[in-house]
């Protein structure tokens, strides 16, 4: 069944799409968060599934296998497929026009909604890829399921998205400043709420208010929508940490994860800044928030967290 008649269009995508974030150039925000993915996973896709990859992709190169990249933004993860596998066909979707003028030769573009565009492709592919796309559509159940349907027997997922809480050192929840829910909230009385804020977190209340906004309301966490689909077995589900300004403990790649995440954080803030004056905010809270935003990143100790869940079907 392709999506159960459910409509993963008027998907809300309410990131910003400007030129900086369709932009592949690896300092532009999607080309950072590539990095961070490769550095938290050690690569295109996790290690654990280097033997099915191999397979799908190695063991009959005349069958040109098709990997598929969905919602793939700048397409740096197709490309990087696209060149790593000649004899694949590695296609990227997204809703917004592209131009590579670099890309290889084994690698297309389909522009459009996922709803009308990955049903061409039902039961052919061989490795699907789908990273921080599932939070954003409408149904984020029925776009599991369609992943699963287009997927050919046998068929590799790999669902990667990120979650809009903090940890603290201690890797315990942070709990996140939010204002709106403050009794105090003029300018006038800045000093008012930051007195209120204490020992509450702005960055992490940043996150939990663009969460909120861009979320769809029917998001489930990766792990549960694969399990809902019958046709998929999981081989794996993890949860990543990365540090931001700080190496961690214990986590792989850990400085280098410190210091791109804290560019990548401080691109989001001033990225949001348009979406969260649209949703209200004036620009002297904005400004307000900004400061403790950046000092936060900048000397707390404080991680991001991600999930990857890997399934065949
Ligand atoms: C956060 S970006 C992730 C991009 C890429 N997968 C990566 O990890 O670098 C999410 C992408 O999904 C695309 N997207 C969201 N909803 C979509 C839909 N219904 N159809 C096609 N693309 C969609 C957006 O345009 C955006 O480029």
């Amino acid at each position: 069944m392709v999506s159960d008649g459910v409509d993963i269009r008027k998907a809300a995508y309410k990131l910003p799409t400007d030129v900086q974030e369709m932009d592949g150039l690896a300092l532009q925000r999607l080309g950072i968060q590539h990095t961070i993915w490769s550095l938290m996973i050690g690569g295109l896709y996790p290690v654990g599934v280097t033997d099915q990859v191999d397979n799908l992709l190695k063991a009959e190169p005349e069958r040109q296998p098709i990997v598929l990249d969905v919602g793939c933004g700048s397409a740096i993860w197709s490309i990087g497929m696209a060149n790593n596998f000649p004899h694949a066909q590695v296609v990227g979707f997204d809703l917004n026009a592209q131009k590579f003028s670099d890309a290889p030769k084994n690698f297309r573009f389909i522009q459009g909604d996922l709803s009308s565009t990955l049903p061409e492709f039902v039961g052919r592919a061989d490795i699907i890829h789908c990273r921080c796309v599932a939070q954003h559509v409408k149904d984020p159940q029925a776009l599991t399921r369609l992943l699963s349907a287009t997927l050919r027997p046998g068929g590799l997922l790999l669902l990667a998205d990120g979650d809009w809480i903090v940890y603290d050192q201690h890797k315990k929840l942070v709990e996140p400043f939010k204002w709106w829910e403050s009794s105090t909230t003029g300018l006038e009385e800045s000093m008012a709420l930051e007195e209120d804020a204490r020992g509450r977190s702005w960055y992490a209340g940043w996150l939990d208010f663009f969460g909120n906004l861009t979320r769809s309301k029917e998001y489930r966490p990766i792990e549960e929508l694969v399990k809902n689909v019958e046709e998929l077995t999981m081989l794996d589900s993890s949860r990543y940490l990365s540090p931001i300004n700080w190496p961690g403990e214990g986590i792989e790649n850990g400085k280098d994860l410190g210091q791109v995440l804290n560019i990548n954080q401080r691109n989001f803030f001033i990225g949001a800044k348009d979406i969260a004056l649209r949703a209200g905010l004036s620009r002297e809270m904005i400004e307000i928030w900004g400061r403790h935003y950046v000092e936060e990143i900048d000397h707390g100790h404080l991680y991001n967290v991600w999930y990857y869940v890997t399934a065949q079907k």
